[in-house]
């Protein structure tokens, strides 16, 4: 069972015995091994082969940490430090960037920002507290639009003092790949196409790199699901049939637990949710989880009832988690700025069509506050802060489309759209901006350095939607 799952490869039988025993006891997953010094990890990115179709598809080419798509799951606990060597054996430079990590700058992975990219052959040592626990993740950060959609991507989760009480903690990695027939990636990254429309959209979904079948659930089980967007555009809008998911963590940061706006889930590029589902069907039956984004809808995965009921009525254990130590931003002393994004197919420029002429010659599509970033990110920096002061970003998409916009280093407050409180006002790295959309964020300025503001569709951040605050 459990086919498309990479790990913990439970079978049945373990699971019902090892859930049958903790049932009243807490069913929580045994508890990492807490070593006293750093946790020393590994990891290499090397060029691999993947069954991401499965028979009777060949193996596709791929770009993989560790020889597995998704890259290995690094599960530590939060306050723990890690040390993660980077060697690199790919046939081009890279970086590891640590996504929704809290951490020194210098430690951020952005290539010719915070570090030199990794040569083929060279090794970097990254090495930060794991401060904020919740769901993350690590992709490069360097030709990300090429590097990502090769496969390059794993999923860092920081486990609470305090965990939730479910029955199996779940990670659910959605990537989509644009392959050809015989299931091999076409190599056609950053076309000009993809990078002034939505973004490089694939025609295969996976979820934990392979096409999936099914999940195989009990009647009664309880589940925390780490719901993880690693494709390159891709906007997921989950809705699960019959089931009532709560969401209880955004960006891994703890949030009120409450049901989904009209019960769908939204994700875009570099969006993490935390749900807790109630497995609440009969024995036997099937519901499907369905991406609703406009767009065709279609099935992403089926939950498929076993017949033996892991307990007769749900689950009774709060849903709430502890926060997170994030400083809270002071409102009324910010520093506060506007910051606008335009370009993109039917949008244009303040500049007129000068701008978008020149700005096409060079490959580029989008632009921050009128300055397109070519990739050398070598343009004046949006705003320059004092560490420990706090930040209101007006958020404005002058565009014709969607913008997962992700800052790094840093969790904000998303306070408003469109001038009506968000509600809950959670905690983010990254939030999805609809097309002509305001938004107002606000978060304390920490760690100085260079970070980076930019869309998460990576042919728009390669397209010139990106830019940087200096913190000082
Ligand atoms: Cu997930 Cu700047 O990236
Ligand atoms: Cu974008």
């Amino acid at each position: 069972m459990i086919r498309i799952l990479r790990e913990p490869a439970l079978t049945r039988r373990s699971f019902l015995a090892r859930s049958a025993a903790l049932v009243g006891a807490a069913a929580l997953p045994a508890a990492p091994a807490r070593a006293a010094g750093p946790r020393e990890i590994t990891l290499a990115p090397a060029p691999s082969r993947a069954a991401i179709v499965g028979a009777p598809y060949p193996e596709t080419s791929v770009w993989a940490y560790d020889g597995r798509i998704p890259g290995p799951e690094i599960r530590v606990a939060q306050g723990e430090r890690l040390r993660i060597a980077v060697d690199n054996r790919l046939p081009a430079p890279t970086t590891v960037h640590w996504h929704g990590l809290r951490l020194p700058n210098a430690m951020d992975g952005v290539a010719h920002v915070t570090q030199e990219p990794i040569a083929p052959g060279a090794r970097f040592v990254y090495a930060f507290d794991a401060l904020d626990a919740g769901t993350f993740w690590y992709h490069p950060h360097y030709a990300s639009a090429e590097q990502l959609e090769r496969g390059l991507a794993g999923v860092l989760v920081v486990e609470e003092p305090e965990p939730l009480r479910v029955d199996r903690d779940l990670v659910w990695a959605l990537d989509d790949w644009r392959l050809d027939r015989e299931a091999a990636i076409v190599e056609d990254f950053g076309n000009g196409m993809d990078t002034s429309h939505a973004g490089r959209l694939g025609n295969t979904v996976t979820l934990n790199g392979r096409v999936p079948g099914e999940i195989a659930v009990s009647p009664g089980e309880r589940l925390r699901l780490r719901l993880v967007n690693v494709a390159n555009a891709r906007i997921f809008a989950l809705r699960f049939a019959d089931h009532a998911p709560v969401v209880v963590a955004r960006d891994g940061h703890p949030v009120a637990p409450h049901e989904p706006k009209d019960g769908v889930v939204l994700l875009g590029p570099g969006m993490r949710v935390d749900l807790v589902l109630d497995c609440g069907a009969d024995p036997g039956a099937r519901a499907s989880v369905v991406d609703v984004f406009p767009r065709e809808p279609y099935r992403v995965v089926d939950l498929a009832y076993g017949r033996m009921p892991l307990r007769e009525s749900p689950l009774d254990a709060p849903l709430a988690l502890a926060p997170n130590p994030v400083p809270e931003p002071d409102l009324a002393t910010a520093l506060t700025r506007e910051v606008v994004f335009e370009g993109g197919m039917m949008g244009g420029f303040r500049g007129g069509p000068e701008t978008m002429r020149a700005m096409t010659s060079r490959g580029l599509a989008w632009a921050v506050n009128g300055v397109a970033d070519d990739g050398a990110h070598a343009m004046p920096p949006l705003l320059t802060v004092e560490s420990g002061r706090s930040v209101v970003l007006d958020l404005v998409n002058e565009t014709a489309w969607w913008h997962p916009i992700h800052l790094h280093g840093h969790a904000f407050r998303i306070l408003e759209r469109d001038g009506a409180p968000e509600p809950h006002a959670p905690l983010a790295d990254t939030a999805l901006m609809a097309p002509r959309e305001r938004m107002r964020i606000a978060f304390v300025a920490e760690g100085a350095g260079a970070w980076l503001l930019h869309c998460h569709v990576l042919e728009h951040q390669a397209g010139g939607m990106s830019a940087v605050l200096r913190v000082v």
